[in-house]
């Protein structure tokens, strides 16, 4: 491939859908949506991608049904805990982004070690987003301006407050499931990120369909509002 993208995000979709089509409860499509994780994960690694940011749980999404909530509460915190050590050993570091005050005490709890544990590696940072939203994040930035007294702001200096200022934005966002909208992903960072949607429910999104939209985004020309000649 001539280029990969540096940063990959991914609003993971259709878990849902995914289960009704079979008759099973929705968490179980969320745990089948895991092993989709693994792939993509895997292929980052392959192909030196060196962010990788998940939509894993929004803002919104909190206004699900308790029963899914703590399904999904609980599966994160598992998958943390199980993969934390393969995690360090590939060289990734994890760093979750989102209003993490809201998160249960104990998933807080294994977030915070497994970011800990991580913190130095580099050959792949996974942002994992929790309890985030777009305009969250936005807001949450102004009131960290508010607070420090400045009085006059610029777009490099806004980024500084975001919550992962350090990650250069999305070349490449990835959608599933057949909606074409951000649900409140990114805002920000988004600005000119490339847009690839598919209709492939999440957890049927593996690896193969993964280097397809990679391979799809490689022959892509961007013009970032300028003229370029092809
Ligand atoms: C995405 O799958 C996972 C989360 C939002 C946590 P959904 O649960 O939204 O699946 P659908 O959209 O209902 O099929
Ligand atoms: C977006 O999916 C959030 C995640 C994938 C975590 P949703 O399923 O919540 O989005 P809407 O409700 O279809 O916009
Ligand atoms: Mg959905």
């Amino acid at each position: 491939m001539d280029r990969i993208p540096t940063h990959v995000a991914i609003i993971m979709d259709g878990n849902g859908r995914w289960a009704k089509m079979r008759g099973l409860s929705r968490n179980v499509g969320h745990r089948v949506g895991a092993e989709s994780v693994r792939d993509v994960i895997r292929v980052s690694l392959e192909l030196g991608i060196k962010y990788l940011t998940l939509f894993a749980f929004s803002t919104e999404n909190w206004n699900r049904p308790e029963e899914e909530v703590r399904g999904l509460m609980h599966l994160l915190k598992g998958l943390l805990q199980n993969e934390v050590e393969f995690i360090y050993r590939e060289g990734i570091s994890i760093r979750v982004i989102g209003r993490l005050g809201r998160l249960p005490g104990d998933v807080l709890k294994v977030v915070k070690k497994a970011m800990e544990l991580t913190e130095d590696n580099s050959k792949l940072y996974l942002y994992l987003a929790i309890s985030y939203g777009g305009r969250a994040e936005i807001v949450d930035a102004v009131n960290r301006i508010i607070s420090e007294g400045r009085r006059e702001i610029d777009e490099e200096s806004f980024r500084k407050y975001l919550y992962a200022p350090e990650a250069p934005d999305p070349d490449l966002l990835i959608r599933t499931a057949g909606e074409k909208r951000i649900s409140n992903f990114l805002l920000w960072q988004l600005a000119y990120t490339e847009l690839y949607f598919t209709d492939t429910l999440w957890p049927d999104f593996r690896r193969d369909e993964f280097i397809e939209a990679i391979e799809d985004y490689s022959r892509r020309i961007r013009r970032f509002g300028r003229v370029v000649e092809e």
